[in-house]
């Protein structure tokens, strides 16, 4: 975090210097007022009234200036820490392997991105601003309560010990209770991102006062640990005020009593010292206050630094270079297991190897592991035992974009932005002309479709794509990867929305269009994949079989079952 706030030391450094100016303003105040008192008042020196008087006027003014300077300041410092801070934890985040992202959660991500930065912002301007102010508010006020009489700083000085062990009993007891109530926000942070991002379901399903419920039980736990702290912190103002009244008494008395034996002491002067004795408690409680906002820090310091620190768990090789073959898949008895689930393997044993320009179709029930599957070709998650070769290269020799720019995946789930449908296919490749995205389109045969709009290419698409069907989405995502210049292609169950022809000529013209490319196909409908060079039947992460669809009509039992299932279910037209 210290390097963060490095950068701005110079305005963490001028902020306070401003601050210590108009404290000392607000210390020359109460002495200014028992001269007043004393000398103007006390005595009918009207002239001294009105020279003291436009003393004091000109003091707080120039104090206001100081304090508008050092708020300046330190918002400059603060918040171009937080910018610093939160782009960083972007940067990371983006960088967070799918292994670390689903340890942390999502919800718990946005928390970490938005309000722990927010609290560790929080506390430097408070820093900046209110540390200094206050140490010199209350040394200063110790030494001006010093100067009305020695015998007012030591009633101040046996009332210290008490409110010091009342500020570290009370924040030792809240410290913990911090780090309980972010967890507690991730907690409705996910179930919010879940909900938001899911309304249509929960709508479709009828789920509304259940997830309502859900979330007033995330709400009632962020609230009730929130309550607890805040009652905690409660007591810790009226426990000091206590100590200050005592004093105040102490020193009403103290006054009194050396006024009415004549010694040295004047009403003014003990009016000042009661002013003092007040600054010196402002000081004490804001300095309370800024280690609350400190440990409340803390506790999101901690958060944001493990997604800061987390260890770079793909680690990539450096290779970028050509290889003499271009778009060959090769997979070494590769088993794999989620890191998160016991360790039950979801891959086993899987071998088999693509060649350039071969499709290679995968069919398997839900759950058999097919996307798991082809997930790790472009390392979304590493391989626990074998080898995945692109190439003849191991992935984990390659530089890791230079992996990924091998590969064009289109994922199970089409994921579109709020942007215009041309600029959603352009992702794939930013410099594409016209031409280029009208073709890939063409090829995904997402092209009537996008004429057919009234804006046509230049259509915006909502947010999460919720203004086009399924199919639309999948063919635009799949126009996407058609774009991108690449030499595997995989598609994980891309075009499951599509009817029969449409997906058969989508097939035909990927086939025509793009010779040269590899291609993966998930799909759950024989019909669609039966033209394929080889199928892989995969069954609870095995490969069952492979083989061409002829082949496996005879050899593979599950093939044969599928094949007989899907005859049943959609008659004869639902396998070709
Ligand atoms: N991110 C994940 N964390 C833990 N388990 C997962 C994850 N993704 C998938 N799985 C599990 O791995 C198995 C295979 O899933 P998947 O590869 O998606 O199957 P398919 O694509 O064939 O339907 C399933 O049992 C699923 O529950
Ligand atoms: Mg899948």
């Amino acid at each position: 975090m210290l390097k963060y706030i490095k950068k701005y030391w110079i305005f963490c450094l001028i902020a306070p210097l401003f601050m210590v100016g108009e404290v000392a303003m607000d210390l020359l105040q109460p002495d200014l007022m028992a001269d007043i008192v004393d000398n103007g008042v006390l005595q009918n020196n009207f002239e001294l009234i009105i020279t003291v008087g436009f003393k004091m006027i000109l003091l707080v003014l120039f104090g206001g200036c100081c304090g508008i300077l050092c708020g300046v300041f330190a918002n400059l410092a603060a918040q171009q820490f937080g910018n610093d801070l939160r782009k960083d934890v972007f940067a990371r985040i983006m960088g967070l392997s799918f292994q670390q992202t689903d340890k942390i959660s999502t919800g718990s991500l946005v928390t970490r991105l938005t309000n722990d930065v927010t609290q560790v912002q929080n506390m430097v301007m408070m820093l900046v601003r209110g540390f200094v102010r206050n140490m010199v508010m209350f040394a200063g006020g110790i030494f001006m309560l010093y100067q009305q009489s020695p015998k007012f700083a030591l009633i101040a000085a046996c009332g210290l010990p008490f409110i010091v062990i009342f500020v570290m009993f009370f924040l030792g007891k809240a410290a913990p209770m911090f780090s309980v109530v972010q967890k507690k926000l991730d907690g409705i942070n996910n179930v919010m991102q879940e909900d938001v991002a899911g309304a249509r379901v929960v709508k479709a399903y009828v789920k509304e006062q259940h997830e309502l419920e859900r979330f007033d039980k995330a709400n009632g736990e962020l609230c009730d640990v929130s309550l607890r702290v805040q009652t905690l912190l409660a007591f810790m103002g009226p426990c000091m005020n206590i100590v200050l009244n005592i004093c105040v008494v102490a020193v009403i008395l103290v006054g009194g009593l050396t006024v009415q034996a004549g010694g040295d002491m004047t009403p003014g002067r003990v009016m000042a010292a009661i002013t003092y004795l007040a600054q010196i408690l402002h000081g004490i409680t804001f300095m309370a206050n800024i280690f609350q906002t400190f440990t409340r820090a803390k506790a999101s310091a901690d958060r944001i630094k493990e997604v800061l620190e987390s260890p770079e768990v793909i680690l990539a090789g450096a290779f970028r270079g050509e290889t003499e073959v271009r778009g060959k898949i090769e997979f070494r008895n590769v088993s794999f297991a989620y890191p998160n689930t016991s360790g039950r393997p979801v891959l086993e044993d899987i071998t088999f190897t693509v060649e350039p320009g071969e499709t290679l179709a995968i069919i398997g029930a839900t759950g058999s592991g097919k996307s798991s599957l082809v997930n790790l070709i472009p390392r979304f998650y590493d391989v626990d035992e074998g080898e995945i070769l692109v190439d003849g290269v191991n992935v984990r020799e390659y530089d890791l974009q230079a992996l990924r720019e091998r590969i064009s995946i289109v994922l199970q789930k089409a994921e579109l932005y709020s942007r215009p449908i041309e600029a959603n296919i352009r992702w794939g490749k930013p410099d594409a002309t016209p031409w280029e995205i009208k073709k890939a389109a063409e090829i995904a045969q997402a092209d009537d479709f996008i004429c057919a709009t009234e804006q046509g290419y230049y259509t915006q698409v909502t947010e999460g794509g919720h203004s086009l069907s399924g199919g639309q989405k999948q063919r635009i995502s799949i126009s996407r990867a058609v774009l991108k210049r690449h030499e595997i292609l995989i598609f994980d169950d891309s075009t499951s929305a599509l009817d029969l022809k449409t997906e058969a000529k989508l097939y035909e013209a990927l086939r025509r269009d793009c010779p040269d490319s590899t291609k993966i196909i998930i799909a759950q409908r024989i019909a669609s994949i039966k033209g394929a060079d080889r199928i892989a039947v995969l069954d609870h992460g095995r490969i069952a079989a492979l083989g061409t669809h002829e082949e496996l009509m005879h050899a593979s039992d599950i093939y044969r079952d599928i094949y007989r299932s899907q005859l049943k279910e959609g008659g004869a037209d639902n396998v070709g």
